[in-house]
């Protein structure tokens, strides 16, 4: 595998993905029961972005970078933005930015616990490194899908679920992809799941997005994120996140601070936001 998180650590994919990410936690811990979180593709947890291995932050430059001269108000991005300063403290190094790992280890309370996998030997020692202080959040260097068989249904009866594949192959990692969202639910059906996946081109994605809809049994909902048109042929146009289960009225807040977080992007230009259901709409 070629793929590294770090070259793309802080970017506007990242933004979008852990700003909801962090707002999803706080909406399960509306309840006091706690959960597992459990991230099938974690990466190393931190990263420096005063580093070659990030380019010196050059993604970062246009997605976090972007973010903290943009004065956003909505609570979620102000709490990420909060995380993320929390996460740089604890690291004791100045160009330090936070993974989901580590902002979800952030977050957890006592009676929440967490599991994160990383597959590739050296990301995954990096990731035990940046976890260890953190005493809710354990590391394994596995293969993320097998770990949903592993974990779920877990004891709580209550999970959040993050998978975020590298997709070095579009085609296959959205397939594999499909398919462990069905799995996470086959095991523990009131599971939140959430899916990240790029946005290149619509003509790919469209029919994947139908045909997960037609398979979900439960509600799902798509926060979408896009700098560029959606069919440029700029890379990454844009940034996907499908949620399966997602908690009570998180639609009608995504609405509330999402466009924010897109202007603050650059969304603004040529790009845009959304927030739509894909199946079995909540009222
Ligand atoms: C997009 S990165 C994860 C970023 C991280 N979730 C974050 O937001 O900070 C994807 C990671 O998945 C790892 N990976 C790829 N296939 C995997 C698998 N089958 N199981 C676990 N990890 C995998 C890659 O090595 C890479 O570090």
């Amino acid at each position: 595998m070629k793929y590294r998180h770090s070259f793309h650590a802080g970017n506007f994919a990242d933004v979008h993905k852990h700003v909801t990410l962090l707002a999803l936690i706080a909406a399960l811990q509306r309840k006091n029961k706690g959960f597992l979180y459990l991230e099938t593709h974690a990466g190393r947890g931190l990263y420096d972005l005063h580093s070659a291995d990030t380019h010196q932050g050059a993604e970062a430059r246009l997605g976090i970078g972007a973010l903290r001269t943009a004065n956003c108000e909505s609570p979620q991005i102000t709490a990420y933005l909060d995380a993320l300063d929390r996460a740089c403290a604890n690291s004791n190094s100045p160009g330090a930015y936070a993974g989901s790992p580590v902002l979800a280890a952030l977050s957890l309370r006592a009676q929440d616990r967490g599991i994160c996998c990383e597959i590739q030997a050296a990301e995954c020692r990096a990731l035990e490194r940046a976890l260890n202080i953190y005493a809710r959040m354990r590391c394994e260097c596995v293969d993320g899908y097998q770990a949903l068989g592993a974990h779920l249904p877990p004891v709580e009866r209550r999970a959040l679920v993050l998978i975020d594949p590298p997709y070095e192959e579009q085609a296959d990692d959205l397939q594999r992809a499909g398919d462990g969202i069905a799995k996470a639910l086959a095991r523990l059906a009131n599971a939140v799941v959430v899916l990240w996946y790029p946005i290149k081109d619509d003509r790919d994605l469209a029919p994947w997005l139908s045909r997960m809809a037609a398979q979900l049994r439960v509600p799902a909902l798509v926060a979408e994120l896009w700098l560029h048109p959606r069919d440029a042929r700029v890379g990454l146009n844009g940034s996907g996140l499908l949620i399966a289960n997602p908690p009570y009225q998180l639609d009608v807040e995504l609405a509330q601070w999402l466009p924010e977080l897109g202007a603050a992007l650059g969304a603004t230009r040529q790009g845009g936001t959304s927030v739509r259901w894909i199946a079995h709409e909540q009222h």
